[in-house]
């Protein structure tokens, strides 16, 4: 059975690499899976213990799903807080995973920096608890930008350590299910589950620096398109974004060695559903003074009403609490029942 789970962590204002990247994605597989879309409270966390405004910022981030056009309905959507098996199966994932696996990971080494022994354990811990939410439901398939790629490797480096350590007790219970590992079938308690990183914007860029990521944390907002900007700043960011002095080159290859060029391209083809080679057939051999203002208007076309419904949805805090209460009881009862399960696989007296 084909299951979705993804996350977006309630830190800072989403910005257009958050929507291309995993917003727009999470739109598009509603129709065809089942899918849980979590506001991974617990993890903004790791960072900074104290923040300002979480609680607001966890609402924020539920009006952006829904604003994108996820239906409460249709999928399950909530707060990793509501449901505490996140936290007590990343507890038991923190034993399955070895310290050398999390002190290689490059997210962990980015945030840490040079002083690694002041890091939160949190921090270092942090890809253990999302390998928690993701196999708490055991989903199959995880939608998500470029960045988080290592973390769905080590999840599945957790699940099939998970499944070997406890493979006869698994199968003693019968809770095991058949899975293709390679050329192989298998059975497991955890799916080896699949990244979803696809199309032409995995990776969106800084608008300043078509080297750098575009995030949250970059101090210029030149930098990024937020989607709390209006019209006019979008169109602004987008004027202002750094390019080349060359045309738009007459084929995709020729955007190889270009990195602002291919991300304003690549942002284009995502914004328009396109493959990149069909923004290029139009496009190509043209100036950036031709393309930016039809990227800004096509930008604004599709972020505009999105803005607009964020804060229609924002202005009615006790609406999107419901949303969220209504997913984190769908979600606690199936997190139960995979806990319950756990709980005997491994020989914890829990009920
Ligand atoms: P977070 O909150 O940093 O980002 C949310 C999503 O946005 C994607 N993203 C990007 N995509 C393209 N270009 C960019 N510049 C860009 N910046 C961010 C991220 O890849 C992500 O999909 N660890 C996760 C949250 C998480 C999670 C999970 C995700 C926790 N548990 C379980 C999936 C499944 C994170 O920090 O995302």
């Amino acid at each position: 059975k084909q299951l979705v789970f993804s996350g977006v962590q309630p830190t800072g204002n989403l910005h257009l690499g958050n929507y291309l990247g995993a917003l727009q994605k999470f739109v598009a597989l509603q129709d065809t899976y089942e899918c849980i879309y979590c506001v991974v409270d617990l993890h903004s966390l790791t960072a900074t213990l104290v923040h300002d405004d979480l609680a607001d910022q966890t609402r924020g981030i539920a009006a952006a799903y829904l604003a994108s056009g996820l239906d409460p309905k249709k999928n399950i959507i909530f707060n990793q807080a509501r449901v505490p098996q996140h936290a007590e199966l990343a507890w038991i994932f923190n034993c399955v995973a070895r310290i050398g696996w999390m002190n290689r990971m490059t997210q962990f080494k980015d945030k840490a920096g040079k002083d690694r022994e002041n890091a939160s354990l949190g921090l270092l811990a942090y890809p253990s608890l999302m390998a928690s939410d993701i196999l708490l439901y055991r989903a199959t398939h995880v939608p998500v930008g470029e960045d988080q790629k290592q973390h769905l490797e080590l999840t599945r480096d957790i699940a099939q350590k998970f499944n070997n350590d406890f493979s006869k007790r698994i199968s003693a219970l019968g809770y095991g299910v058949e899975m293709e590992v390679g050329e192989e079938r298998v059975s497991g308690f955890f799916p080896l589950t699949e990244p979803l990183i696809e199309g032409p914007a995995t990776r969106v860029m800084s608008l300043r620096d078509g080297t750098k990521k575009m995030s949250k944390s970059d101090p210029s907002d030149l930098s990024r398109i937020n989607l709390s900007d209006d019209a006019d700043a979008i169109s602004r960011k987008i004027r202002k974004a750094k390019t080349d002095p060359n045309p738009l080159p007459g084929d995709v290859e020729g955007l190889a060695g270009r990195p602002e060029a291919e991300n304003l391209v690549g942002i284009y083809a995502a914004l328009a559903g396109v493959p990149r080679d069909q923004v290029i057939s139009e496009y190509g051999g043209r100036q950036f003074s031709d393309f930016k203002p039809a990227l800004a208007d096509l930008a604004v076309e599709k972020l505009a009403p999105i803005n607009a419904e964020m804060r229609r949805i924002s202005a009615d805090p006790a609406y999107v609490d419901g949303v969220l209460r209504d997913g984190g009881e769908r979600a606690g009862a199936r997190a139960e029942a995979t806990m319950k399960q756990v709980h005997e696989i491994i020989g914890l007296l829990a009920d």
